[in-house]
């Protein structure tokens, strides 16, 4: 937190990623007037945390203050907004700011273009867990970014969880297969038990369900043994559970799906970046 104490932030787009880094910001105990936002429709969420923090939501560039420079700008519209959102006026008022772009798809050299900031702009991916602060964040800095920014830009992404950096931009790609798009495969995991023990009979499925994942990540967690060990740990040789992993791990089995999914969703992220 020392490095942005004292910076004034601009959100562009307060939607579902923007309202979970404004909420980080506040709850790390940035004031409220140094946090501006540009959001065209204002939630219920978001209205709910103007009344108790007083921030600053404009549907315009032209309200900003006079002379608003912020240090840190958050880009977090949707991919296809981009273009608009930042017109003339914002490029002119974010031209030393450092920019972070959390939009999925869009490189490091259309950001550049759009924002005309050559020297601090950030390429970042995400996941959904930022809204709780639990999120898996990537970081990508292109050449030539100052130390002073690359720690800002660190930073400001540990206030929704947890960083990492990406040697090149490319990575990012296989980021969002594995860790932007991952929630969705732990919930289809967690929706499948549900739906077989439901039909086994077991009432109360959901909750046995949602707690054999809790238990299981808390034991992991605990640091004493890796997943390799743990699952090991519940094998018994000729038991239930070799019999069900011997059709898991078999050759079309989990890894080899997981692996298949993962890389048509960076096939398709790269895709989508090329449009
Ligand atoms: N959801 C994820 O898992 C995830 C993960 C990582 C990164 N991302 C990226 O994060 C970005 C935001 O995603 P999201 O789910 O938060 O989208 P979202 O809920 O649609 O939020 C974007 C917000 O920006 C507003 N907006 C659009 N143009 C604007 C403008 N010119 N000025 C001010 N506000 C404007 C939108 O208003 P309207 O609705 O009225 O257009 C909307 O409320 C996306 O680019 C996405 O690729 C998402």
């Amino acid at each position: 937190m020392a490095f942005l104490k004292n910076n004034k932030f601009l959100i562009l787009g307060a939607g579902n990623m923007g309202t979970s880094f404004i909420k980080a910001l506040l709850q790390n105990k940035i004031s409220a007037s140094k946090i501006f936002i540009l959001e065209k429709r204002i939630s219920p969420e978001l209205k709910k945390i103007r009344l108790k923090k007083k921030i600053k939501i404009l549907k315009v560039v032209s309200k900003l203050p006079k002379n608003f420079r912020p240090d840190i700008v958050l880009l977090a519209v949707k991919p296809n907004q981009l273009d608009s959102a930042v017109n003339e006026e914002l490029v002119n008022i974010i031209s030393d700011s450092l920019i972070i772009s959390i939009i999925a798809g869009k490189k490091i050299r259309e950001l550049k273009k759009i924002t005309r900031n050559k020297n601090n702009t950030v390429r970042a991916m995400t996941n959904t867990p930022v809204s709780l602060g639990m999120g898996t964040s990537i970081l990508y800095f292109d050449k030539g970014i100052k130390k002073k920014y690359k720690n800002l830009a660190r930073e400001f992404l540990a206030l929704v969880g947890q960083v990492n950096e990406a040697k090149n931009e490319s990575a990012i790609d296989s980021f969002t297969a594995i860790y932007g798009s991952g929630p969705a495969y732990i919930y289809l995991m967690i929706e499948s038990l549900i739906k077989i023990s439901s039909k086994a009979g077991h009432k109360n499925s959901e909750n046995m369900v949602i707690q054999t994942f809790l238990g299981s990540l808390l034991l992991l967690m605990s640091g004493n043994s890796n997943a390799k060990t743990l699952r090991e740990n519940v094998t018994s040789k000729g038991g239930t559970t070799q019999a069900a992993l011997s059709i898991l791990n078999s050759h079309n089995g989990m890894p080899k799906l997981l692996s298949r999914a993962i890389n048509k969703a960076r096939k398709r992220s790269i895709e989508l970046s090329s449009n």
